[in-house]
């Protein structure tokens, strides 16, 4: 057993999360906007949902891999990009190695805090994930790092609205951790000394950079400086997704589909995959949970692309919820990064191995030998729990 300990449920390391970080490094985890509608129903939607068992002639081995743009992957469970500072010091290395350990893929987002080529490294199936931000040029040479660094695959988020305001706080963060803020921060890292230690064990303090946003080899630019730009960035058309989609020329996904209309306006655009996404409900408060969106987007485009979806995942049940309402896999956001704050790559690992423990119970239960069997019929759905968004055009 690892020195932090095993955990049992997600909910578990979250508790432990919220014990071990720094008030403000949580609660920039717990995220959420406005007054949390959206992040709240992201999870009580996969409560919504019942499953309809059997009892015998059950199957005695279920096989949980499938493949996602391109990628064998072990389980249908991988990484979402968060852009996050001082969880841990290994941050989205330790990521990238547990999903690794556990034979799945990595999403590095580009506000990260360790660089791509550090990532990619440690998982060779990494996609990296941009925003919109800065200029074509600036776009397409971060675009050819990650590629030169060994990314497989390319993220592009465009559902950020800006939305920053929240009901129940935003956390302090400062520009840079200099003496100045590090004396400001000091109580709340004293309050919690494990944090501390894991920090001064490596002889650094959390540098709060974006390292993937750096020009031609300078320096990275401060998270908030990075941000500072990409608001002052014009807005992307559905020419320029197909624009970049060409640059790349390989596997890409567009994160962040709600509606039928713009997950074909996706499909026109040339993309692979399609995230249904409300960001983990940190954005347009209101939106309903992507799984509530699932099976419209999946009816329209499911032949043609493939369907990923996150938000609200936090144990096995619901990845099989979602896989039988039509996605080829979910990835995680929240659920990782608590599993990281609780015990760094080992954390990780527990969290995807609650994942797939839960994944076999459900199948076993609902008396199927494979994810590709799973189907609407294994599940209860009460009416009205569909949100049939962008249908009429
Ligand atoms: C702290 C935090 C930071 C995030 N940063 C990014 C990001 O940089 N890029 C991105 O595409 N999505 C980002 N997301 C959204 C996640 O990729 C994902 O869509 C969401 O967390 C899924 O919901 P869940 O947390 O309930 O699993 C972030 C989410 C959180 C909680």
């Amino acid at each position: 057993m690892a020195k932090t300990g095993w955990f049992e449920t997600v909910a578990e390391a979250q508790r432990r999360a919220a014990k071990r970080l720094p008030k403000s490094v949580y609660s920039a985890l717990v995220a959420g906007s406005e007054r949390g509608i959206s992040a709240d129903d992201n999870t009580a939607a996969f409560a919504e949902l019942g499953f309809a068992p059997h009892v015998a002639g059950l199957s005695a081995k279920r096989d949980t891999s499938t493949t996602v743009m391109g990628q064998a992957i072990s389980l249908p469970v991988f990484i979402s990009p968060t852009g996050v500072q001082a969880v841990h010091p290994d941050g989205e290395v330790a990521v990238a190695r547990a999903a690794a350990a556990r034979g799945t893929a990595m999403s590095l987002s580009s506000f990260a805090s360790k660089p791509v080529e550090d990532v990619a490294a440690a998982n060779p199936q990494t996609f990296f994930q941009m925003y919109w931000t800065g200029s074509r040029d600036k776009l397409v040479a971060r675009m050819e790092r990650a590629r030169a660094a060994g990314a497989v695959g390319l993220i592009v988020t465009s559902d950020w609205s800006f939305s920053n305001g929240r009901d129940w706080g935003s956390p302090s963060i400062p520009e840079r951790m200099d003496l100045r803020a590090m004396i400001r921060f000091a109580p709340e890292g004293i309050a919690r000394p494990r944090w501390l230690l894991d920090f001064a064990k490596t002889g650094r303090v959390p540098d709060l950079t974006a390292p993937n946003l750096s020009q031609d080899g300078g320096p990275a630019p401060t998270f908030f400086g990075a941000y500072g730009e990409w608001m002052q960035t014009p807005l992307p058309t559905w020419d320029d997704i197909a624009w970049l989609r060409e640059q790349w020329g390989g596997p890409f996904m567009l994160k962040g589909v709600m509606r039928v209309d713009d997950a074909r306006r996706a499909v026109d655009s040339g993309v692979t995959a399609i995230s249904v996404s409300n960001h983990g409900g940190n954005n347009l408060d209101g939106t309903p949970a992507p799984i509530r969106a699932l099976p419209a987007i999946v009816d329209a485009v499911g032949g043609e692309v493939e369907v990923v979806l996150d938000g609200g995942i936090r144990r096995g049940s619901d990845v099989v919820k979602a896989l039988a309402l039509g996605a080829r896999a979910v990835m995680l956001g929240r659920a990782y990064l608590w599993g990281l704050a609780a015990g760094g790559q080992t954390g990780v690992e527990n969290v995807l191995d609650i994942m797939r423990g839960g994944i076999d119970s459900a199948l076993l239960g609902l008396g199927h030998s494979s994810v590709h069997d799973l189907s609407p019929a294994d599940l209860i759905i009460p009416s009205g729990f569909r949100r049939d968004l962008g249908m009429s055009d």
